[in-house]
């Protein structure tokens, strides 16, 4: 199978975690993009979505799905997501599409994260992964002499707007030993919107599509 493939079976076997009714939470990415292909068939039984991007929106509602503003629902049963990369404590490196900060508000918005993806992505140290960070654009320059003192090499996303107006830094060369702390240190730098590391808010449950099948990992 290729990786598409591995991702489509990671898509499919999340279907088993929906709950009956209600308004899910939908992330961004190809893995996603299966789970909206999948939701098509079962859609009738919900109210509608929550989106985390421009381009998810766009494919729910091409699916007939209603899609909500996540300031006119309550509290998510669930909220479904890729990832570019996972320890195995589902701490995550997220915002390879660039939609981390609204998929960082949306998985703190939700009961349940439940992340898709190959197996590829499975990695005992994150940091391989170029660590995306949203940043106010007048504070580039700055947050990027911020850090390379951190240990990182930050390399600027050209030709590349967030859905918030923002840029994105991809920082090379970290070896992300402590998430937790890493996404704290960098969440405090002014101009910085949203790093890509979700160490203080995991996943609750990972699906990996793999050769042999679909593979669960809890932290
Ligand atoms: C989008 O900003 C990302 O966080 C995606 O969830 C992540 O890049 C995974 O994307 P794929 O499903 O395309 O691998």
């Amino acid at each position: 199978m290729n990786q598409d493939e591995l991702k489509r079976q990671a898509a499919q076997a999340a279907l088993e975690y929906l709950p009956d009714s209600g308004v899910l939470g939908i992330g961004t990415g190809s893995t996603v993009n299966h789970f909206i292909d999948f939701l098509a068939d079962v859609k009738n039984r919900f109210e509608g979505a929550v989106s985390s991007s421009e381009a998810s929106t766009e494919r729910l509602k091409a699916i007939g799905m209603q899609v909500f503003d996540l300031n006119a629902v309550g509290e998510l049963e669930i909220y479904v997501d890729g990832a570019d990369e996972s320890n195995h404590s589902l701490h995550l490196i997220k915002g390879g599409g660039g939609a981390l900060t609204r998929e960082k508000i949306i998985a703190a918005a939700s009961k349940k994260f439940v992340c898709i993806a190959d197996e590829s992505k499975l990695v005992h140290v994150m940091g391989k992964f170029p660590l995306p960070v949203e940043v106010i654009p007048m504070a580039r320059s700055y947050v990027a002499r911020e850090l390379v003192k951190l240990g990182g090499t930050p390399v600027w996303r050209e030709n590349f707007i967030t859905d918030n107006g923002n840029i994105i830094l991809d920082v090379q060369n970290l070896e992300i030993m402590e998430p937790v702390k890493l996404e704290t240190q960098i969440n405090q730098i002014a101009g910085v919107v949203t790093v890509g590391i979700f160490g203080h808010r995991p996943a609750d449950v990972l699906i990996l599509g793999s050769e042999s099948g679909p593979k669960t990992i809890l932290p």
